[in-house]
């Protein structure tokens, strides 16, 4: 599972206007998701369970990166799966700069050997995010289906000495939860200039392992204070549990109003899983501009704004911070992708997911993800 996060890089606010104003300005960063391939079976992973193996080839991704360029898109995050097992990287992270677009790695760090590092960093790389599966090598072993702490240590020392600025995510859940000061302690060890912790959000694989990875609340509290105590070490960004707390998330800040995805095969989407909504298939950069699927799509701009936003939400004090909540977990939950998220403690709908998760739920063994 990907955390995409701003790099660090500083950016302006963008206005999408009032409550139901139309157009977005232009986006801010492309999630390129390169290739579905990856050396890991992390079994929170958001990729789709049908995992694709058609990839855009290295013309195609050049030309999505110069309309990126042209559409004033600012970051690209470079993911997949696992980027690194894309060949020509380090012609796209050049491609990147060349339209002044600040890139971003987003990596498991198997593969990043110092020789391949340094070819991103010519290429003009400015910050890796690596994932950490967990601070107990054998735990970390059964989430990513092999043996990756002393791989995961080599690629941030290499990350480090490149000068580079590292972030290490971690995504957590019922397995890992508990350790939270021994992550941030590793994330020190390791250089870390910052950290993100995520409590899972449940798309793709983590949605069918769902009961697997769901926290105690008594999890969650502990977490939450071992946070505020990793805050303290390093800059730290804590992305709470929804399901548990009540409170939904702006999605992707606000349906098609900030970001974009790329999937390997060119289709493009306003959030990591909105491929699964209903309406027909979704946009494709081998047949449209970016422009025009940013700006003229259907499925981008069908949850634009907030004026179409249902009871309760439609006269909530939050719907300009949280625009309802996410539209794929509410397509999940309730078969409606226009529903309040039932994340949401006013939804009414909340029970689906307190249902989940109180009492803790019977805990199978989780499916790990699998390439065909
Ligand atoms: Fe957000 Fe809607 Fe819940 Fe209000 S009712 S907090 S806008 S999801
Ligand atoms: Fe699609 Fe939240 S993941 S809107």
């Amino acid at each position: 599972q990907r955390i995409v996060a701003d790099g660090g890089v500083p950016v302006e606010p963008r206005s999408v206007g009032g409550p139901s104003a139309l157009p977005a300005g232009a986006p801010i960063g492309l999630v390129a998701e390169l290739t579905h391939r990856c050396p890991l079976q992390c079994f929170y992973c958001s990729n789709p369970i049908d995992l694709s193996p058609d990839e855009m080839d290295t013309e195609g991704w050049l030309g999505v990166i110069d309309q990126a360029g042209e559409l004033g898109i600012r970051q690209l995050h470079l993911t997949g799966g696992e980027p690194l097992l894309r060949r020509d990287l380090p012609a796209l992270v050049a491609r990147a700069g060349d339209r002044g677009l600040y890139t971003n790695l987003i990596t498991s760090g198997l593969g990043l050997s110092p020789a391949r590092l340094s070819a991103l960093v010519d290429a003009g790389l400015r910050h890796v995010q690596l994932s950490v599966q967990d601070s107990d090598p054998a735990s970390a072993r059964r989430i990513a289906g092999l043996a990756v702490t002393d791989r995961k240590r080599s690629a941030a020392a290499a990350i480090v000495a490149s000068g580079l600025p590292l972030t290490v995510n971690v995504v957590l859940h019922a397995g890992n939860a508990d350790r939270v000061a021994e992550l941030a302690a590793l994330a020190v060890a390791l250089g870390a200039s910052r950290l993100e912790l995520a409590h899972t959000q449940f798309y793709g694989w983590a949605l069918r392992n769902r009961a697997a990875l769901m926290p105690t609340p008594d999890q969650v509290a502990a977490a939450d204070r071992a946070a505020a105590e990793a805050a303290r070490l390093l800059p730290t960004t804590y992305v709470r549990p929804d399901y548990l707390t009540g409170i939904p998330k702006p999605c992707m800040q606000g349906w098609a109003t900030r970001q974009l995805v790329i999937t390997p095969a060119g289709d493009v989407l306003p959030c990591l899983a909105a491929a699964q909504l209903p309406g027909g298939p979704p946009p494709s950069v081998r047949t449209s501009s970016l422009h025009d699927i940013w700006y003229d799509s259907e499925l981008f701009n069908r949850y634009r704004g907030t004026a179409w936003l249902p009871s309760p939400c439609r006269d909530c004090a939050l719907r300009e911070l949280d625009f309802g909540g996410c539209r794929c977990q509410a397509f999940q939950l309730t078969g409606d992708a226009s529903a309040t998220d039932p994340a949401c403690h006013l939804s009414p709908s909340h029970a689906l997911v307190t249902s989940l998760t109180t009492p803790a739920p019977p805990r199978p063994l989780p499916v790990s993800r699998r390439f065909p």
